[in-house]
């Protein structure tokens, strides 16, 4: 791993945390991440499954944690299931995780190799009455492959019919939801690393650099600062691409007078961070731009400030939207008349912000959350409006991801990212 090794608190009090909300005479299975092919014998770079990671730490394949709190024999509480590791292994990738580093990893006393599960497992499925199985049941989730974890639960319930099944979801989603203060560091360690890559780009661009050479210009930043790269595919979208909320292209040349989004963020750690900013090619905002550029950046302002404690994700939405109509308003984009006709179900302002303006942010970028549920202290959101107009060629989103505090406003965990349009043209004519 690039990362520093992580403190092995968290995930012991993030067992902890999952294990006091299973019932009793129970157990709980995780599973690795497959390592996805390409062809022949090339493969994705490994990205671990964000829930073992969650509760043991443990970034490598072909792992299984079981959970049983209440096992007859203690041993058995915690136990992780690893590849076994032999000087063969060693040679040809590296050393995986022995007994005693997986300890000191994860916090787990009992490790046993991969070959031993099948025995291990009936023996303790013989001690519970129901087992826990994990299914992703994120909102915005769309898998059509089959995980290691949906191929082990289609084992699991074939071979132990009579077992009782229930859902790790909800706890993930609750718990996942809520960060320790040792996920919050880690997280801010991915915002900083994504400052330093936008601090690099403001004195890189210029008119006639390409996208590309803006996103080679963060990687090179990620890479040095022990990141694996990218915690999602970034945007760079200058001039009207910008209006492509999905631009992954990257491949357009920047060109004087042209805005550019970008949509960037570094992972450390498997934590992701999640940014937006809009710069002028040319290191200045036409008047016009700026006008708007202030617009998002007070809705960002107004919008931040409304995630608090007890605030309603939804109802979160319909205040922000009311901020957004008064800005297009002042903007000359709406006049009256399209406010008094609009559709309740589709607000007028959507025309020019037509996305959400927050999301859960940490192990992964669209984190686990229930949005359904009141906003908590120490959950991370992103806060990201933006103000898309193809007819004049351009669009500005900006994003920060904040921490929810027990009283007053969030803490900004790219408070030290350039924001304002003022800094930005200084930086950029330094
Ligand atoms: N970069 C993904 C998002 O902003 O939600
Ligand atoms: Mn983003
Ligand atoms: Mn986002």
């Amino acid at each position: 791993m690039k990362y520093h090794p992580i403190n092995s608190d968290l995930f012991i009090q993030n067992r902890a945390h999952f294990s006091a909300q299973m019932k009793p005479s129970s157990l709980a299975v995780f599973n690795s991440n497959d390592i996805y092919p390409i062809g022949a014998d090339s493969a994705l770079p490994f990205q671990q499954d964000r829930n073992i990671f969650y509760l043991s730490g443990v970034d490598q394949e072909s792992s299984i944690l079981v959970l049983f709190p209440d096992c007859p024999n203690p041993k058995h509480r915690e136990i992780l299931f690893l590849t076994e590791t032999n000087e063969h292994i060693a040679v040809w990738e590296g050393a995986k995780l022995d007994k005693d580093a997986a300890f000191k990893t994860s916090g787990i006393k009992t490790v046993y190799w991969l070959q031993d599960f099948e025995r291990v497992f009936k023996e303790i499925m013989t001690q519970c009455n129901t087992v826990y199985i994990n299914t992703n049941e994120h909102y915005r989730a769309h898998v059509e492959t089959e995980t290691r974890e949906d191929r082990f639960n289609s084992w699991l319930r074939k071979k132990y019919p009579a077992h009782s099944v229930a859902k790790s979801n909800p706890i993930l989603q609750r718990l996942r939801a809520v960060k320790n203060q040792i996920e919050l560091d880690i997280i801010q360690e991915a915002c900083n690393i994504t400052e330093k890559g936008f601090r690099r780009i403001l004195e890189f661009v210029k008119p006639g650099v390409m996208e590309y050479n803006i996103e080679a210009e963060f990687m090179h930043e990620f890479l040095n600062n022990r990141s694996k790269g990218f915690a999602y595919t970034p945007i760079v979208a200058s001039g009207n691409s910008a209006n492509v909320l999905h631009y992954i292209e990257n491949n357009k040349e920047c060109k004087a007078g042209d805005l550019i989004l970008l949509d960037v963020g570094a992972e450390y750690a498997n934590y992701s961070s999640d940014m937006t900013r809009t710069i002028p090619v040319s290191g200045r905002f036409t008047d016009r731009q700026k006008a708007v550029y202030n617009a998002v950046n007070r809705i960002k302002t107004a919008a931040t400030n409304m995630l608090v404690p007890g605030t309603i994700w939804a109802d979160y939405h319909v205040e922000v939207g009311k901020i957004v109509t008064s800005e297009l308003l002042g903007l000359g984009l709406l006049d009256k008349a399209d406010i008094q006709n609009e559709n309740p179900e589709w607000p007028a302002y959507k025309k020019y912000f037509m996305h959400g303006t927050s999301h859960h942010m940490g192990l992964d970028t669209h984190d686990y959350g229930i949005l359904t549920e009141p906003m908590k202290a120490n959950m991370v959101f992103t806060v990201e409006p933006g103000i898309y107009i193809p007819d004049e060629k351009f669009g500005i989103r900006l994003e920060d991801d904040v921490v929810i505090q027990d009283t007053g406003s969030p803490f900004n965990l790219m408070r030290n990212i350039p924001l304002e349009a003022d800094e930005i043209e200084s930086l950029m004519n330094k």
